[in-house]
């Protein structure tokens, strides 16, 4: 049975579950609940395949094949054995791929994946014997493998050893995202967030194949990362956050464990010095930076808009040049993130001017500029990326840019921002962007969502999580989930698969997957939870 397009799939296994089938029908009800796992994947994949009747089990003696000479194939079959091993409780030794062809087993293979599916996508295919995915780079093998995860019950995220059966239903999928950028973002200034606490938001993002972690390193509150030419940026700047507690900073070895953690993920780092305005921080540290010559205190409140590096000053940009040349040498990805939003102590020409050297300096260290969408309202590189943050659907200066070349990637605050409350009740986070519970999270359309930016200009979507009122770990989950996984669907999967009642199936199946993770996520009254999760 081919389906291109899982919502399908998962109507025809609906129906035949509800249609009440019982007695001598029950084999067949089972065999069709089981190829229902296939059309359970988040993000829906582009195609997927049941194939009746079949089903691989992960047993005692199943061995993972890494394809021959790929140090990363290794590393990502060893990144699925530590996920087995524990729940299954089985020893799942590693060896290499033999080039005979597969091998009964799991085989993560480099070799004989459709063009089609890029350097990201990847081909699964699972028989009785095997369970065979095939990538043309290792980010497809990583995301093949998230797949198969889901594929298999809630219970093998467990730390601990399971009944099982581990059985994955039978089929093929062939898949690819749609979007190049698939982004989360997290405000480390506002409320310092420890190194564990980014590297679980890496894990937890990864699942649903997202591909990058902007980190908003700078603002008004605190300066979170350790430049050597700038030493009291950390020590004095880093050293509170909003509501006055003590804040914190990474130091240059934490901020590379980082980008390696994320690098294994397939993850790249995307790290924001914002500016000119959202710079109280360091303004606060070095009195030369301002234009009085008069460091300002340090500031733990949440109004935004009050603070200017001082732009007619040389030594501004000396520091531009020496803070953004160390974040570029520690930072292996393309991008640097400049800000530049909500700049409103900056005067208009100041801004134009500011934004040309900023921009100039990125390109020196060999970086692309990001900057928020407030960025076009300065000449921008050909290269620039801006990001929409708007809660309109039109924006005449980002249109003129995306039609000048500009590419977007899309964050509307109304869909998008991570921080918004999901209704008036809800405990943590901000509304001035208004409620965003999860169908609104969901229900937009990036490639057509911005008046005069086309699906060719966006390339792709972030949910940033602003800290204001987010401090530990469970906060940071409760309002990441179940809306990031929204986000990465939109970022993913094709808009042909786009559907409410197959997303929130889908999406209520991750629950018990969340509770055995230790997850703490929002029970969104929009979401068909199974019972008991
Ligand atoms: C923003 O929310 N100020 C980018």
């Amino acid at each position: 049975m081919t389906i291109g397009g899982v919502p399908l799939l998962l109507t025809t296994v609906m129906l035949a579950v509800t249609s009440g089938l019982s007695g001598a029908a029950a084999s067949d009800v089972q065999q069709e609940a089981t190829s229902a796992s296939l059309a359970s994947v988040l993000p829906a994949p582009v195609v997927a395949t049941a194939t009746q009747g079949v089903t691989y089990r992960i047993t005692t003696t199943t061995t993972i094949y890494a394809q021959a000479g790929s140090a990363a194939a290794a590393d990502i079959a060893g990144q699925l054995a530590a996920i087995l091993r524990p729940s299954t409780g089985y020893p799942v030794p590693i060896a290499a791929a033999p080039s005979s062809g597969p091998a009964d087993g799991i085989s993560l293979l480099l070799s004989g994946a459709p063009t089609e599916v890029g350097d990201e996508g990847y081909q699964l295919d699972v028989t009785d014997a095997s369970i065979v995915v095939r990538a043309n780079q290792p980010a497809g093998l990583f995301a093949g493998v998230q797949t198969l995860r889901q594929l298999l019950p809630p219970a093998v995220e467990s730390a601990s050893v399971q009944p099982g059966p581990w059985e994955v239903a039978g089929g093929q999928i062939v898949d690819h995202p749609r979007f190049a950028h698939r982004g989360a973002m997290l405000d480390v200034a506002r409320h310092f967030l420890p190194v564990s606490v980014v590297k679980r938001y890496i894990d937890e993002i990864a699942l649903y194949k997202l591909n990058r972690l902007h980190l908003h390193l700078s603002d008004d509150q605190g300066w979170r990362i350790a430049v050597n030419s700038w030493p009291n940026l950390a020590i004095y700047g880093g050293s509170t956050e909003v509501g006055g507690g003590t804040g914190g900073y990474y130091t240059q070895d934490e901020y590379r464990q980082i980008v390696a953690y994320a690098a294994v993920r397939y993850i790249t780092i995307v790290p924001e010095i914002d500016m000119p305005g959202h710079t109280n921080a360091a303004l606060a540290s070095y009195a030369e930076l301002n234009c009085d010559n008069v460091a300002p205190k340090l500031y733990t409140g949440t109004k935004v808009g009050f603070s200017s590096l001082c732009v007619s000053k040389e030594i501004t940009y000396t520091f531009l040049d020496q803070v953004l040349g160390e974040i570029a040498a520690l930072t292996p990805g393309p991008y640097l993130h400049i800000g530049g939003d909500e700049a409103s102590s900056t005067t208009a020409s100041d801004y134009t001017t500011f934004m040309n050297r900023a921009q100039q300096i990125v390109a020196a260290h060999g970086k692309t500029v990001v900057g928020w969408h407030d960025i076009v309202n300065a000449p921008v590189l050909p290269s620039t990326v801006a990001q929409f943050w708007g809660t309109t659907t039109s924006n005449a200066a980002v249109t003129a840019a995306a039609q000048n070349g500009t590419k977007v990637v899309m964050s509307p605050a109304n869909h998008t921002y991570l921080d918004m409350k999901y209704n008036s009740r809800t405990r943590l986070g901000q509304h001035w962007a208004g409620y965003i519970d999860v169908q609104d999270a969901y229900g937009w359309d990036p490639g057509a969502y911005l008046a005069g930016v086309g699906e060719t200009s966006v390339l792709g979507v972030e949910a940033p999580l602003w800290t204001e009122t987010i401090e530990t770990l469970a906060d940071v989950e409760y309002m990441a989930f179940p809306r990031l996984p929204a986000i990465a669907e939109l970022g993913w999967s094709p808009m042909s698969t786009h559907d409410w009642a197959s997303f929130n199936q889908r999406l209520g199946a991750q629950g018990p997957r969340w509770h055995v993770m230790g997850i703490n996520y929002y029970h969104s009254t929009q979401v068909s939870w199974p019972t008991g999760s």
